[in-house]
């Protein structure tokens, strides 16, 4: 039996540049916190070594990853890098600590960010580059007007914003076109489903972190472990089919530091869930995010 391959999963074009829609978040490839080093440096590398050959050719990461651990090892891994890969980052966040981020949206400091990744990644331009967050202590109009200018310049291709209300995407697109969205988004967690919505309308691909809300869905005893017997499949594979099915603009990046949690994730790409049993997921999964709001 050939292996499992993320181009089962669909593909999703941002601007000229088409793209298989499973990714892979490389935020966990750092330490406790998102925090340095990861624990096993060696696993990580294999890790990132074997998103090519699975047909992986979209990877998000961010500076503040580490910080800069994340993006480090993706270029020693993977550069040079595949023709068809696009690797996203983000900037505008710093951080003083394990599990610290804290928003910097100074034009200066978002040029910093833009420039300096580009070094770490060793690319002359980046090709998504995501704001991770909307500074509220600086005004819209500078963050997106420096944005606009690094695009302008060549710095950056395509330019996608995190955690934003369908307001903020609005008054960005008066700046530059948005090409993505990351929200957080899984099965039980629905919290953005009017920002998908408003994506899925314009063609914004969508990119939901935390697919398999840190690990929960993919255990047993989840929300998804009966449709997962029923079909064969492991509860994480059934969240990641369901995020799929769920809109085709939806780019999910589940991310994990281990070959063998990859290969599971990646094989999700190729399960096709039936009208009926995404549905009684859908129910479920409205039904567990309802009680726990
Ligand atoms: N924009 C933002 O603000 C934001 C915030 C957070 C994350 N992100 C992005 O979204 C990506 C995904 O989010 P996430 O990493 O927080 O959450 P996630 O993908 O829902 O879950 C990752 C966790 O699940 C575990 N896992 C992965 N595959 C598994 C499997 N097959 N079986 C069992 N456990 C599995 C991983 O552990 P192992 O390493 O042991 O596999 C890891 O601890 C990140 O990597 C990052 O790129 C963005």
């Amino acid at each position: 039996m050939s292996e499992a391959n993320a181009a089962a999963s669909g593909q999703f074009s941002i601007g000229k540049r088409a793209i298989n829609r499973l990714g892979y978040g490389a935020m966990r490839i750092t330490g406790e916190g998102i925090w340095g080093r990861p624990k096993d440096p060696k696993a990580a590398a294999a890790t990132l070594k074997r998103l090519p050959e699975l047909g992986v050719n979209f990877i998000d990461t961010a500076d503040s990853y580490g910080p800069f651990v994340s993006e480090t090892m993706i270029r020693e891994a993977l550069k040079p890098y595949p023709k068809d890969m696009l690797v996203a980052t983000k900037g505008g966040l710093v951080r003083h600590g394990p599990n610290v981020w804290l928003p910097l949206g100074r034009p200066e400091y978002l040029r910093q960010c833009v420039l300096m990744s580009m070094r770490r990644l060793g690319v002359k331009k980046i090709g998504l580059w995501q704001l991770h967050r909307i500074d509220p202590r600086v005004p819209r109009k500078e963050q997106f007007e420096a944005i606009r200018d690094m695009q302008s310049e060549g710095l950056i291709q395509h330019v996608g914003l995190s955690e934003v209300s369908v307001a903020d995407i609005s008054l960005a697109q008066k700046y530059f076109k948005v090409a993505t969205v990351q929200n957080r988004y899984n099965l039980v967690d629905r919290t953005s489903e009017d920002v998908l919505d408003f994506c899925a309308a314009r063609g914004i691909g969508f990119i939901p972190w935390f697919p398999l809300a840190a690990g929960a869905l993919a255990k047993d005893g989840s929300v998804l472990s009966e449709i997962a017997k029923k079909i064969g499949a492991t509860p994480g594979q059934v969240a990641l089919a369901w995020v799929l099915k769920r809109s085709p603009v939806m780019l999910p990046i589940p991310g994990t530091s281990s070959v063998a949690h990859l290969k599971e994730n990646v094989a999700a790409a190729g399960i096709e869930l039936s009208d009926e049993d995404f549905a009684a997921l859908d129910a479920q999964g409205k039904a567990e995010f309802k009680k726990a709001a």
